[in-house]
Order: C-alpha cells, then sequence, then structure tokens
C-alpha cells in the first residue's frame, strides 16, 4: 500500500471528467486500498479518484466515528434526490476552508463495490453530502465552486498565502 499525493485546489487537473472503470480488478482493488490508506492518513471522511489524480470512476467514503466502515462506490449514479439541505463542507483539496453548501437532502445511488457486484443505497445526512461532494469531483467540480466568485478569490488567496508559508 501506498500514501498518495492529493492534487490541491486550483489545480487544473481537479477539473477532468473522470470515465467509468470497464473492469473491477486487482489493479482497481489496489488503487482502492492506496485511497483508503491516503483518506485516513489524512484525515478525511471521502476521497474521490480523481484529487489523487487517477481519472476513472472511484470513490472510497468512511463516515463511521470508529474509522473502520469503509464504503467503496465504483461508477456511482444518482438514481434520485430530494430535499434539500444545507451543510459545512470541507475537502482535502482544499485544506483549511470550510463552506456552507446547499445540495439534495436525500439522494439513492447505484455503484459497483470492490468486488464488482451492484449496491443500491439510499443515504442522507452526513452520507449523502459526502456522496454528493464526491461525484462532483468525478466531473472535475470543486465543492468552492458553487461559492460566490468573490469567496472563490478570497480562497484562492488563502490558499496561495498558506502554501507560501509552508515552503
Ligand atoms: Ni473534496
Amino acid at each position: 500500500m501506498a500514501l498518495l499525493p492529493i492534487l490541491h485546489y486550483p489545480d487544473s487537473r481537479l477539473h477532468k471528467v473522470a470515465v467509468p472503470v470497464k473492469r473491477v480488478d486487482d489493479k482497481i482493488r489496489n488503487l482502492i486500498k492506496d485511497m483508503a490508506q491516503t483518506m485516513y492518513a489524512a484525515p478525511g471522511i471521502g476521497l474521490a479518484a480523481t484529487q489523487v489524480d487517477v481519472h476513472q470512476r472511484i470513490l472510497v467514503i468512511d463516515i463511521s466515528e470508529s474509522r473502520n466502515e469503509l464504503q467503496v462506490f465504483i461508477n456511482p449514479k444518482i438514481i434520485s434526490a430530494e430535499g434539500e439541505s444545507e451543510c459545512e463542507e470541507g475537502c482535502l483539496s482544499v485544506p483549511g476552508i470550510y463552506e456552507k453548501v446547499t445540495r439534495a437532502a436525500k439522494v439513492t445511488v447505484s455503484a459497483l463495490d470492490e468486488h464488482g457486484r451492484e449496491r443500491t443505497i439510499t443515504a442522507e445526512g452526513l452520507l449523502a453530502v459526502c456522496l454528493q461532494h464526491e461525484m462532483d469531483h468525478l466531473v472535475g467540480r470543486v465543492f468552492v465552486e458553487k461559492l460566490s466568485r468573490l469567496k472563490q478569490q478570497r480562497i484562492v488567496a488563502k490558499l496561495s498565502k498558506q502554501q507560501r508559508q509552508a515552503m
């Protein structure tokens, strides 16, 4: 297993659109292990392959307190969405920034697991937010792009200041 470097906003590679996984094989399972390790080490509750510069439709999520309930979503699709809810979000690709975003309150998602088995889940609360946030990454969208232009400019300025200080 290996820790993978996470791309940071506004890296243009975060805007690439991921392609569907054709076959869930050992190569994909190894990538998933690395993604999970990277997410846990960060630490974070979700990671999309896009964030580690792999442009395939794969997500790992663990919203449990105990950090041992890994959920894998390959080729995820939103089948239905309802309601609206606002939640403060953060992102491993936008370190130190937390902003309120409005999304569907409840989503039903179908996806393959790491064994290539199809499953459908209905999620609310944090899992619903996390699924929508991570699925956005797969189409090249970062959560801050849902905010006003002014807020986005402030975030880019803050992140570049952080990067200069880290050097
Ligand atoms: Ni994110």
